[in-house]
């Protein structure tokens, strides 16, 4: 195992980037005046960061006509001072008879929703109950469902929002490059998988985009494996899958390696899950619908005779979250655009033997998509 030094020049995590959250809000305001209603609640954490800046766990945000508003509680009052300029902050520190750190009770004592608005809600996150306590608490809003608006506006990225992904992709590379030397016979799939994690934080990163997929052998048939105490062993795939979260943003990157020595089977899979993606890759452009990648993908492994053993869409959307519009999958209509990113991972899954995903993260141009990864995928790493 290397002996591994950390990044000396680790940045400070991202400061609000105010001129972003302007643009991105006038976007929103912009798609609330089309739709015909005066102010939106958002309240889904991340699109709350999107439009404000706020990391923290708890907070929602009130755009009205003539005023935006932040609520949060006391654990985030000097939090919220730095991360949200833009906005009238709201914090509850837990001073009064309310139900503490409920922000929709601050909205209420202070009249913001006394009036007739007609105010637009994230309908895709708003449980029943929640809903009809507020139709009860602010009697004389009109609400109007909306669904995925700010997800849609967030598909197309901002040139610090683009940095911040390719940090999170390069530290990613690095996991790649350093993990290799413990993949041999022996090595247990839970051990590497809280290798990488250890390695993404040690390298500069946040955290985990989501939990590292290590699975190896006939765990393999199985794209979103659990890591297990099985032991590599010669002959397996092992399928690594994992991301670094950096400055907030998601990278998602997978590679599939072969234990001591590959056979025919193990290349030939291998070489049809690689033409895949490289077909794939080279049919990403700006305003395709994200459905000719997946077919671009799919149509190739199925001429192979793997098709039924594709189990799963192509690729999707990165962003403050790993999964994110737009859906690279049959019939998707969602269309490509540029400065959107977005993975391509098309995989052969074989039933009580193992499975090959190959997986990069992508930045659609106006004349092609261009690999923000550089790990090596070519030819099959066989290890150990
Ligand atoms: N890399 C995990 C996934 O995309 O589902
Ligand atoms: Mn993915």
């Amino acid at each position: 195992m290397t002996a591994l030094q950390p990044r000396p020049d680790k940045q400070a995590p991202q400061q609000s980037t105010t001129q972003a959250h302007k643009k991105r809000l006038d976007r929103v305001r912009c798609e609330l005046a089309d739709m015909g209603v005066d102010g939106m609640l958002v309240t889904n954490l991340t699109n709350v960061r999107y439009l404000s800046g706020f990391t923290g766990s708890a907070g929602l945000v009130l755009l009205l006509p003539d005023s935006q508003h932040f609520f949060s509680d006391g654990r985030y009052k000097e939090q919220a001072r730095i991360e949200v300029p833009d906005f009238q902050i709201h914090i509850d520190t837990g001073g009064t008879n309310r139900n503490a750190g409920n922000p929709i009770s601050q909205i209420d004592e202070l009249g913001l929703l006394a009036g007739g608005d007609r105010i637009a809600f994230e309908a895709d996150y708003v449980s029943v109950d929640t809903f009809n306590t507020w139709r009860s608490m602010f009697g004389t809003v009109q609400w109007t469902e909306s669904t995925q608006l700010v997800e849609q506006l967030a598909m197309v990225k901002d040139p610090d929002e683009l940095a911040a992904l390719v940090e999170a992709v390069r530290i990613t590379d690095n996991v790649f490059e350093e993990i290799q030397n413990d993949l041999k016979p022996g090595a247990v799939e839970r051990e590497l998988a809280a290798r990488i994690t250890f390695l993404i934080r040690h390298l500069g990163g946040d955290g985990d985009s989501f939990d590292p997929i290590v699975a190896s052998g006939r765990n393999s048939a199985m794209p979103h494996a659990q890591p297990t105490d099985k032991q590599l062993e010669p002959g397996d795939f092992v399928v690594l899958d994992f991301g670094a979260h950096s400055g907030g943003y998601c990278a998602d990157l997978t590679r599939t390696v072969c234990i001591t020595t590959a056979t025919d089977k193990h290349h030939e899979i291998y070489q049809a899950v690689l033409e895949a993606q490289r077909l794939g890759i080279a049919a990403v452009e700006a305003n395709i619908t994200a459905s000719q990648v997946d077919a671009a993908c799919r149509d190739y492994i199925t001429t192979q005779g793997y098709g039924e053993q594709f189990v799963h869409a192509t690729g999707h959307g990165l962003g403050l979250q790993v999964h994110t519009p737009p859906r690279l999958a049959k019939g998707s209509l969602d269309l490509l655009k540029d400065t959107m990113v977005v993975t391509v991972e098309p995989g052969i899954y074989i039933h009580g033997w193992g499975g090959v995903r190959i997986e990069d993260d992508i930045l659609v141009g106006p004349n092609g998509g261009t690999p923000l990864n550089h790990s090596k995928k070519e030819p099959l790493l066989v290890l150990g």
